[in-house]
């Protein structure tokens, strides 16, 4: 001490004052992870964020697909209050930049990580606002998967399916014994999730494409069109009769209890399973549903442009936190996604993580990675909309496929 010059102590103090006055990280964060395997999930972010020192406030809004959420989200932001971050995702993250509400701060920690190397770029595309990051990945979901009882297709004799001529046999068939064939909630966005599989099936990776991504009206309104609405017309009738507003979460529980063979859902359904200690390959079985492509859903938290210290380090911890390698794979192993970041380990992960993983790959070298519409990837939230609205008007009424493509061509130009 004798020795130290006084500008170095004066460093010193200077030092320890500003640590003291550094402001305790704080978040409060909207979702709405709520299932069983999504808590499980968001709590493996709340640990960590704790054990950083941070003060985590949970928004949870609950209801699959964040329609409640989101409604809760404008509320707050209306109001002038919004949450710290919020589970968004696609387009809508530059269309909230575009409204002025977010914030690009967390760029200095992505800098800092060096996210640009760790992440597929057509991930981290969508996480930039203006070129800079306004929002931290947390995995990426596929969602044209089938998930299946094994013990129920082996007692009506069938195996999974790879086309949907073969999807309807083994439906037949195990509806002509008193089993239902396709566990469903009528949910709107449950409805998008399953039409999105069928037409990326029926009508391949450049129909979806052009359907889904170019909003081309012929695709839109097309003839291919008209037999994806005539698979969803098929798969009404694979249903239950108390499929109405049951949630995805009850409907990936009936197939696991036998009560239905198949559910079509993106891997947060194996979520679900994995909270329930089920184990792939033997309690249920997951399959991409038919098709070359794949369905991309990358959940992220997008960061609002909020005031104070402690909720911008907050934000930068979050960042931080959620691009750690550890955390990416901890968290994923309970979601049923895949880690965002190219470079974690997926030893630990089961066969459908891998097999996710493998498929992306090949996808993102063939054309066929594509953005999920049902889940907010693909366009803008009015353009979603009016897709959906139809799909669920068809689903629930004797609408006749032809009508249902010429309505959805219709409802999208007149949403552009
Ligand atoms: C999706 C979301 C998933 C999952 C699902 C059901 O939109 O990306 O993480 O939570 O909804 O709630």
């Amino acid at each position: 001490m004798r020795n130290m010059s006084l500008t170095a102590i004066a460093v010193i103090v200077g030092v320890s004052f500003a640590t003291a006055a550094k402001a305790e990280p704080q978040v409060e964060v909207l979702h709405w992870w709520t299932s069983g395997g999504e808590a499980r999930a968001i709590q493996v972010l709340v640990d960590d964020f704790k054990a950083a020192g941070g003060t985590w406030t949970d928004m949870p809004v609950a209801g699959g697909g964040g329609d409640a959420a989101r409604t809760a989200l404008k509320a707050r932001v209306l109001s002038g209050n919004p949450p710290t971050a919020f589970q968004m995702k696609g387009p809508s993250i530059q269309e909230w930049y575009e409204e002025g509400a977010l914030s690009t701060g967390i760029d200095a920690i992505a800098k800092e990580q060096n996210w640009d190397a760790v992440l597929p770029a057509q991930i981290a595309d969508h996480m930039k606002c203006e070129g800079k990051y306004c929002a931290a990945p947390v995995n990426v979901h596929r969602i044209d998967w089938f998930w299946a009882n094994p013990a129920v297709l082996a007692k009506a004799g069938v195996a999974m399916p790879t086309t949907w001529d073969q999807f309807n046999a083994a439906a037949d068939k195990l509806q002509a014994m008193g089993i239902t064939p396709l566990a469903h909630g009528g949910q709107s966005w449950q409805d998008a999730t399953v039409f999105e599989a069928v037409a990326l099936g029926i009508g391949g990776n450049d129909f979806y494409r052009k359907a889904f991504v170019d909003l081309d009206m012929d695709a839109l309104g097309g003839a291919t069109m008209v037999k994806v609405f005539d698979q969803m017309r098929k798969l009404r009738g694979y249903v239950d009769p108390n499929f109405s507003g049951r949630d995805w979460n009850l409907a990936t529980a009936m197939v696991m209890n036998g009560e239905a063979a198949f559910q079509i859902m993106g891997d947060w359904a194996k979520g679900e399973f994995t909270a329930a200690g089920k184990v792939p390959g033997k309690d249920y079985l997951c399959a991409p549903t038919p098709g070359s492509g794949y369905l991309y859903n990358v959940d992220s938290f997008a960061m609002f442009d909020v005031k104070g210290d402690d909720k911008v380090t907050g934000q930068n911890l979050l960042a931080k936190l959620i691009l750690d390698k550890k955390f990416q794979k901890v968290f994923n192993l309970a979601k049923g996604s895949i880690p965002a970041r190219i470079d974690v380990d997926l030893g630990e992960f089961d066969y459908c993580a891998r097999r996710s993983a493998y498929d992306m790959n090949v996808a993102s070298s063939n054309g066929g990675l594509l953005p999920s519409f049902a889940h907010g990837m693909a366009m803008r939230n009015a353009q979603a909309g009016a897709i959906t609205d139809v799909v669920t008007r068809h689903f629930n009424s004797d609408l006749s496929s032809a009508d249902a493509a010429r309505l959805l061509a219709e409802a999208v130009q007149n949403s552009l």
